[in-house]
C-alpha cells in the first residue's frame, strides 16, 4: 500500500479523531489506582469512546478481543484486559488506545506508574517518552523517515536499554495501519522523504533489559524474553513543512 498524503479536510478529521482520543487517554490515566483490574480499564475506555460517538478501532482488529491494550510490567504491548489481573502498587502499566471518528483512525499509547514506583521504573518511562520527542525533532517535510528512527536509537543508546525491533510505528488514516513502517532503531538508509500531510503513529517500545520479545500463548501479549520491564509511548503525528503537529498530545 502506498503512503497517503492527507488533504486539508482529511487533516481536520484526523485532528478531531486524535483530540477525542487524547480525552480518553487523560481519563484513563486519572482512573489508574492499585487494586483495579486491567479489564476495568478496558471497560472505562470502551464506554468513553462510544460516549464520544466513536468506534474503538482495536476491538476485533485481527481478532483482538478488547478496546484498550493493557500491558503490565514485562508485557510490552497488546496485553489482553482481564478481570483477574489486578494492578499492584509499584507496577507500570502501558495503555494503548485508538478510535475511529468519521472514518479516520487515531492511535496513542502511554505508560503510567501505579501508585509509588521505583526510580528505575520511572526512568524507563521518562526515557521512552523522551525518545519519542527526540525522534519527532526530525519529523518534518524534506527530512527522511529513518532520520526519526536513527534519532530515537541515538537517544536511547546511552541508557543501555533494549529497543524493541519486532514491532514498529506506522502510517495511519482511513486504516489503523498504513504504510510506511517506522522502526525505532537505527537504519542503514534514510528511507522515504517526508511530506506535509503524512500522518504517522510513532511509537518507541523500550525494555529495561534486552530487546528480545516473545508472544504468549494467547497469541497477542508481547513480553520481554528476559522478564525486564518495558515502556511504550506513542502519538499520532502530522508532518508539516515546519514543526510536526502532535495530534494526540495531552
Ligand atoms: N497501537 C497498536 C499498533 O499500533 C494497535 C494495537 S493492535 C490491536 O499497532 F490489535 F490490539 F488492535
Ligand atoms: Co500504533
Amino acid at each position: 500500500m502506498a503512503v497517503t498524503i492527507k488533504s486539508e479536510r482529511e487533516i481536520e478529521l484526523m485532528r478531531e479523531s486524535c483530540r477525542l482520543l487524547a480525552i480518553v487517554h487523560k481519563e484513563l490515566e486519572e482512573s489508574i489506582r492499585p487494586g483495579m483490574s486491567t479489564k476495568e480499564i478496558d471497560i472505562l475506555g470502551d464506554t468513553l469512546i462510544h460516549k464520544l460517538g466513536c468506534i474503538p478501532n482495536f476491538k476485533n482488529y485481527n481478532g483482538y478481543p478488547a478496546s484498550i491494550c493493557v500491558s503490565v510490567n514485562d508485557e510490552v504491548v497488546h496485553g489482553i484486559p482481564n478481570k483477574h489481573r489486578i494492578l499492584q502498587e509499584g507496577d507500570i502499566v502501558s495503555l494503548d488506545a485508538g478510535l475511529i471518528y468519521k472514518g479516520y483512525h487515531s492511535d496513542a499509547a502511554r505508560t503510567h506508574g501505579v501508585g509509588q514506583i521505583s526510580p528505575e521504573a520511572q526512568k524507563l518511562i521518562d526515557v521512552t517518552k523522551q525518545s519519542f520527542f527526540a525522534g519527532i525533532k526530525m519529523a518534518k517535510a524534506g527530512n527522511h523517515l529513518y532520520d526519526i528512527s536513527n534519532a530515537i536509537d541515538a537517544y536511547v543508546k546511552p541508557y543501555g536499554y533494549g529497543i524493541v525491533r519486532d514491532l514498529v510505528g506506522h502510517g495511519i488514516g482511513t486504516s489503523l495501519h498504513e504504510d510506511p513502517q517506522i522502526p525505532n532503531f537505527a537504519q542503514r538508509r534514510r528511507g522515504l522523504k517526508l511530506q506535509a500531510g503524512m500522518t504517522l503513529a510513532i511509537e518507541p517500545m523500550i525494555n529495561m533489559g534486552r530487546a528480545d520479545v516473545e508472544w504468549l500463548d494467547d497469541d497477542w501479549t508481547v513480553v520481554t524474553e528476559d522478564g525486564s520491564w518495558s515502556a511504550h509511548y506513542e502519538n499520532t503525528v502530522l508532518i508539516t513543512d515546519g514543526e510536526p503537529e502532535i495530534l494526540t498530545l495531552y
